[in-house]
């Protein structure tokens, strides 16, 4: 016996990305249903690869009384408005959005480094999925500060316009395209233009200088991983449709050499380690796509601090940052909390 599962922002690319998760891990779904908002109301979408369709439906007249799990991805606002009354109805709610992950009462999970914390979905029948930049981040810090205890990390970021949704994607399309015939690259979604640039501002301003963007990868690696973890970041976007990359330093608390770094990193859930030292040996982000895996390459010893390391750091966003995160939840979910067993 399966669930009855809500995808919502079934149009969107985190949604889009849910659907093709759930029919690929053959997610044990009895009844799915696909909602968004009352613009996409009547489309007809794919279930993945199922060879079922899907008629996408209005989320405002959705009644979610007797569904299982609803996986949203539908920006904050919406989830403000909808959330509360798909928990309050018995359905659980795994959230992509930023609105819960800092609330004490919602659990903010990555399976493979802090699935013991899903336990506290009781208390709002809500459950939050991080940033992107922080579960890929959070995947590849987790088993070395189980060896070595990390003291301090200090990250750059470069992340895909896909993290700004489907409109970030058709902006660097249509700028590539308008630069390239001589027109002008007009911009909409982000500050500056995004096409053969780099822009190093991803969401708002905080008062001390930094980005919301940059403040949530500090706050949710101490929710997820350790509150004495100190993480200073600059997030930039770049001109790449899907995959983040991460350069990533780690001073740790004990001795760890680029060897033993290594050694772990090939045997940690979630991981894959490609880090050869000649021309190609690593992974960028247009060989991420579509994958499961957070890859790790470049691990090397930083030899300007006590116990130093860097690395470079590679996922799919729309994959381990958002979309197959919040399956992986759903399975958590299932195999512990749920009666029916998924
Ligand atoms: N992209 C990433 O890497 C990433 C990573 C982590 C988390 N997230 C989060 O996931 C969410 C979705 O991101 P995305 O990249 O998929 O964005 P997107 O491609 O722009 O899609 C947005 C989706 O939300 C729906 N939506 C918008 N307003 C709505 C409303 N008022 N009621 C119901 N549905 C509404 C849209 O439906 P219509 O088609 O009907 O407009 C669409 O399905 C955001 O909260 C984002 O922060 C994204």
């Amino acid at each position: 016996m399966g669930y009855r599962i809500v995808v919502a922002g079934a149009t969107g690319n985190v949604g889009r990305e849910m659907l093709n998760i759930l029919a690929e891990r053959q997610f044990p779904v009895d009844e799915i249903a696909a909602v968004a908002s009352s613009r996409s109301q009547g489309e007809v979408i794919d279930f993945g690869d199922s060879g079922k369709t899907l008629k996408v439906q209005n989320i405002e007249n959705f009644d979610p009384t007797g569904w299982d799990i609803a996986l949203f991805a539908i920006g904050s606002e919406a989830t403000k408005l909808h959330a509360p009354r798909f928990a309050a109805a018995g359905c659980t709610v795994i959230d992509n959005s930023s609105l819960y992950r800092m609330d004490p009462d919602v659990p903010l999970i990555v399976p493979e480094v802090n699935p013991e914390a899903i336990a506290g979905y009781v208390k709002r029948n809500i459950i939050a999925n991080p940033n992107c930049s922080t579960a890929q981040m959070v995947v590849a810090l987790k088993p070395l500060h189980d060896f070595a205890k990390i003291k301090r990390v200090v990250v750059a970021t470069y992340q895909s316009v896909s993290g700004a949704g489907k409109a970030g994607m058709d902006e660097l399309f249509e700028q590539s395209r308008n630069i390239f015939v001589g027109d002008s690259a007009e911009a909409k979604t982000f500050t500056k233009q995004i096409a053969f640039n780099v822009i190093p501002h991803i969401d708002s301003f905080l008062e001390d200088g930094s980005t919301k963007e940059e403040w949530k990868m500090v706050v949710e690696t101490k929710k997820i991983l350790d509150p004495k973890i100190k993480v200073t970041a600059t997030c930039v976007r770049v001109p790449v449709f899907v995959g983040h990359s991460e350069a990533i330093n780690i001073e740790f608390e004990n001795e760890i050499s680029a060897a033993q770094a290594k050694r772990i990193l090939r045997e940690a859930p979630g991981i894959m380690l490609v880090d050869k030292h000649e021309d190609g040996g690593y992974v960028t982000p247009v060989e991420c796509v579509g994958d499961y895996a957070t890859f790790i390459s470049r691990v090397r010893e930083d030899s300007t601090v006590d116990n130093g390391l860097s690395l470079w750091c590679v996922s799919d966003n729309l994959r381990k940052g958002a979309a197959l995160n919040a399956v992986q939840i759903a399975e958590l979910l299932g195999r512990r909390h749920l009666k029916k067993a998924a």
